[in-house]
C-alpha cells in the first residue's frame, strides 16, 4: 500500500517529512505546491517530487494526492486544513495546529462531513520514548504526580522569521509552547485553569513565555519557553516516590529516560526512531481505513482551548479558569 502525499509549501520542516517518505513503505510524497510556480519547480526538481503546482488550491484539485501535509505559517493551518478537507484530502497539519478552539471545531467539522482524518503534527507523540513514559506513569513507578515542569528555549536570531511574526501567529507559545502544553495535559490531563506571562518583541509576538496549568488540588504543572535564551529542552515529572526526568521530550534524537527512586537514578534506554517515520506510516494507515490517528479531536481540541487561555491570561493579567473540555 502506498499512499500519495502533497505537500503545501516548501518550508523548511518538508525535509523531516520528504525523509521519513524517502524509507518508507506506505508513503510517496508526489506532489509540492508554492504561492509561486517557479519555487515549487526548482523544489519538485531538488528533492526529485514528480508534480508541481504554482498555488495551494491547484494541489487540492489533483484527485490523486490522498493526504495533504500543511507546513504553512501557523496562521494558515485552519483555513487550509479546512480547503483541503473540503477537497476530499485527509490532513497532517503541523503543529501548533491552531491557538483557537473555535477554529479546531470547524476543521474537525469539515473532516467529519468529508469523512476525512485530520491530525495535529506533534511528531513526539509517536515516539516511543513518550509511550514508555506513558507507561511508567501508568504502573505508578513515581507514585502520585504532583509537579511537572518542561522547559524548551533557544535564539532565534533571524528577524524575518515567520516565528517573530504577529500577523502570521508566531510567538515562543505557539512554537516552543505548545510542545510544554501537550506533555503537560499527557501527563496530567486538561487543566482546570491556567496563567500566563508574556515577554513581547516591539512587533508585539511573544518572546518569552512561563505558564502554570492547575490540573487538580494536588497536580500542578508549569513551563518556560523563550527565543531569547540558550538551548534547552528539559521534561521533569515530580511524583509521591521519585521522579522522572527527560532530557530530549521532543526533537527525541538522544532518547532515554531518567527515573530516581530514593536517590538512586536509573536510566532507562530508548530506541532511537524518527517520529516523522512512524507519524506518516500512521497518518497513511488511517488515510486508507487500517487504524485511527494517534491524535484527533479532543487533542487537538485540549490543546488549542489551553494555548488560547494562556494568551488570554498573560493579557489580563488573571488566571483564567477552564469549564470542562466540550467537544
Ligand atoms: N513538527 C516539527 O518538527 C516542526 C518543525 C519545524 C516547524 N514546524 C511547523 O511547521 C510550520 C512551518 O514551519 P517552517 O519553519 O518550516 O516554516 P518556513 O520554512 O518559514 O516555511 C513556511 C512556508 O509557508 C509558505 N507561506 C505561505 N504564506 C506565507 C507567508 N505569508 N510568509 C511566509 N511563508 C508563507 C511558504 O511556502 P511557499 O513560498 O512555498 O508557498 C513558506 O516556505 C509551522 O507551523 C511550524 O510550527 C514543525
Amino acid at each position: 500500500m502506498t499512499v500519495k502525499w502533497g505537500l503545501l509549501s516548501t518550508a523548511r520542516v518538508n525535509k523531516d517529512i520528504l525523509t521519513a517518505a524517502s524509507r518508507s513503505v506506505n508513503a510517496e510524497v508526489v506532489a509540492v505546491a508554492s504561492r509561486r510556480r517557479e519555487q515549487a519547480v526548482a523544489y519538485a526538481q531538488e528533492h526529485r517530487i514528480p508534480r508541481a503546482f504554482g498555488s495551494y488550491q491547484e494541489l487540492l484539485d489533483d484527485p490523486d494526492i490522498e493526504v495533504v501535509y500543511i507546513s504553512l505559517p501557523n496562521s494558515l493551518h485552519a483555513e487550509w486544513s479546512i480547503r483541503a478537507l473540503q477537497a476530499g484530502k485527509h490532513v497532517l497539519c503541523e503543529k501548533p495546529l491552531t491557538r483557537r478552539a473555535h477554529e479546531v471545531r470547524a476543521i474537525f467539522e469539515a473532516a467529519h462531513r468529508s469523512k476525512r482524518v485530520c491530525m495535529e503534527g506533534l511528531m513526539y507523540r509517536h515516539h516511543p520514548q513518550t509511550l514508555r513514559l506513558t507507561q511508567l506513569l501508568a504502573e505508578g513507578v513515581i507514585g502520585r504526580v504532583q509537579f511537572i515542569r518542561a522547559s524548551l528555549s533557544f535564539e532565534l536570531l533571524v528577524v524575518s522569521d515567520i516565528r517573530l511574526s504577529p500577523d502570521l501567529d508566531g510567538g515562543a507559545m505557539m512554537d516552543l509552547g505548545c510542545y510544554c502544553v501537550s506533555s503537560l495535559r499527557l501527563v496530567a490531563g486538561e487543566p482546570l485553569s491556567v496563567s500566563g506571562l508574556q515577554v513581547t518583541t516591539d512587533a508585539g509576538v511573544d518572546s518569552r513565555f512561563f505558564g502554570t496549568l492547575v490540573f487538580s488540588d494536588e497536580v500542578v504543572g508549569q513551563f518556560d519557553v523563550a527565543f531569547t535564551l540558550p538551548r534547552r529542552s528539559r521534561l521533569e515529572i515530580i511524583g509521591t516516590r521519585g521522579t522522572i526526568v527527560i532530557s530530549d521530550p521532543w526533537m527525541c534524537e538522544n532518547p532515554g529516560i531518567e527515573v530516581t527512586l530514593n536517590g538512586k537514578t536509573e536510566t532507562l534506554m530508548i530506541e532511537a526512531v524518527s517520529h516523522y517515520d512512524l507519524e506518516i506510516a500512521n497518518m497513511s494507515r488511517a488515510a486508507r481505513g487500517m487504524e485511527s490517528t494517534l491524535l484527533g479531536h479532543v487533542d487537538a481540541l485540549g490543546q488549542a482551548r489551553t494555548i488560547e487561555a494562556l494568551y488570554s491570561s498573560a493579557a489580563a493579567g488573571r488566571t483564567i479558569t477552564l469549564p470542562e473540555l466540550d467537544q
